[in-house]
């Protein structure tokens, strides 16, 4: 048998305080788990029973807390170890829940009344932090006072990080618990943190209808390749720029297209050459022109960007697929010229399907596995 006590002060006026957090968490677990407390006079508490679990809340007020405990654990014969104390903690700002066991008081009347009555403090609490602490004479009305409508509103998060703290409590040994935002904290730091470093030049390839989403996918590469390494060796080679620029006057002929790929592929050879990583998003639509293009670089590796012609069309994010389907726009890929679809890509990507930052992934990972980039 265990006990959550959950640790407030009864009455409508205290309803929202932070003190009062301790009830508001044990309400929420007790609304998941659809129990209803009822008020047991002996007991000094309004109590919830749960195969094997007791939730109570002391009807004490919280600096009396202990008489409540001390009587439930008593009554239900349950040994310190298996009760768990949801509290308040000043100390500690708000969106930061700790899980403690065998710890001081730390000034929190309830648990110190706790800790007396039931003879120690080897019992486990969930530290839900009200904070910052004003310090001094003002703590005791800070307790009291209710909190603002953005502290309400992120409450949620609150209940989730103290129910991850809860639920591990009910199955693992205390050593084991872990808190939720040392967790994801480190996480987020890690992440934030992670370098990348080319360690061998390489032509990467994208192909893919207009509108697939190579161009989205090779930024959204980029960015998060140089995000903290601004000296990332790499250059983009984009099919609307080079024939802006390089490639002027050339058509979509498939001549001409042979000439546009032909050109760009010898000039990601010379660049990737020396130790750089150049990001290729053009059509390419014919699968000899994509082996001749292998053929300029030392390292290379195709990317299918792969999205239907439908949703392609749908999205039209250029407008383009309309002007083709009226005649505007002659030897249009996908309407009117065709696309052969990449047989054997080193990598292929679903953009109707997956998001962005899911492709961007896929080719990091393939980009780490074949040993072009490391990250650290
Ligand atoms: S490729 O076929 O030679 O590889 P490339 O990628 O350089 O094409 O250029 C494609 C871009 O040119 C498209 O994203 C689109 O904006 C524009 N474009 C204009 N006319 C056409 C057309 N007939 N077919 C395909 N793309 C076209």
């Amino acid at each position: 048998m265990k006990l959550v006590v959950g640790l407030g002060n009864i009455g409508k006026e205290y309803d929202n305080t932070r003190h009062n957090i301790g009830f508001e968490f044990i309400d929420f677990l007790a609304n998941k788990l659809n129990l209803t407390f009822n008020k047991e006079k002996k007991l000094k508490a309004e109590v919830a029973k749960a195969n094997n679990i007791i939730f109570a809340k002391p009807t004490t007020y919280m600096n009396l807390s202990g008489d409540a405990v001390n009587k439930i654990a008593c009554f239900y014969k349950i040994k310190r170890e298996d009760i768990l104390v949801i509290q308040d903690e000043v100390s500690l700002n708000y969106e930061i829940v700790k899980f403690a066991f065998n710890r001081g008081a730390g000034g929190q009347h309830g648990i110190e009344d706790i800790t007396r009555k039931i003879g120690g403090k080897n019992f486990s609490r969930i530290r839900i932090g009200v904070g910052p602490d004003p310090g001094g004479d003002k703590r005791a009305k800070f307790v009291l006072s209710k909190f603002t409508k953005e502290e309400q509103e992120k409450r949620n998060k609150v209940f989730e990080d103290s129910l991850f703290i809860y639920d591990q409590w009910l199955s693992q040994p205390v050593e084991k618990i872990q808190n939720p935002n040392d967790k994801a904290h480190n996480a987020k730091l890690k992440k934030n943190k992670m370098k990348y470093k080319l360690k061998k030049g390489l032509t990467l390839w994208l192909t893919g209808l207009s509108g697939a989403g190579k161009s989205t996918v090779s930024e959204a590469l980029i960015g998060k390749l140089t995000k903290n390494n601004k000296e990332f060796p790499l250059e983009l080679l984009d099919g609307d720029e080079i024939r802006d620029n390089l490639n002027q006057g050339l058509t979509f002929s498939k001549e001409d297209r042979f000439t546009n790929i032909k050109r760009i592929a010898f000039l990601a050879g010379k660049i990737s050459k020396h130790g750089v990583l150049v990001v290729v998003p053009v059509i390419a639509p014919y699968e000899e022109a994509r082996q001749m293009a292998r053929s300029y670089s030392k390292n290379f590796m195709e990317v299918f960007v792969n999205a239907s012609l439908k949703k392609v069309e749908e999205r039209d994010v250029k407008g383009l697929y309309a002007r083709a389907r009226s005649g505007e726009i002659k030897n249009f890929t996908g309407i009117s010229d065709p696309y052969e679809a990449s047989s054997n890509p080193d990598i292929e990507l679903i953009t109707d399907k997956e998001s962005i930052a899911e492709s961007v992934e896929k080719i990091l990972n393939k980009l780490i596995e074949e040993g072009y980039v490391e990250n650290f």
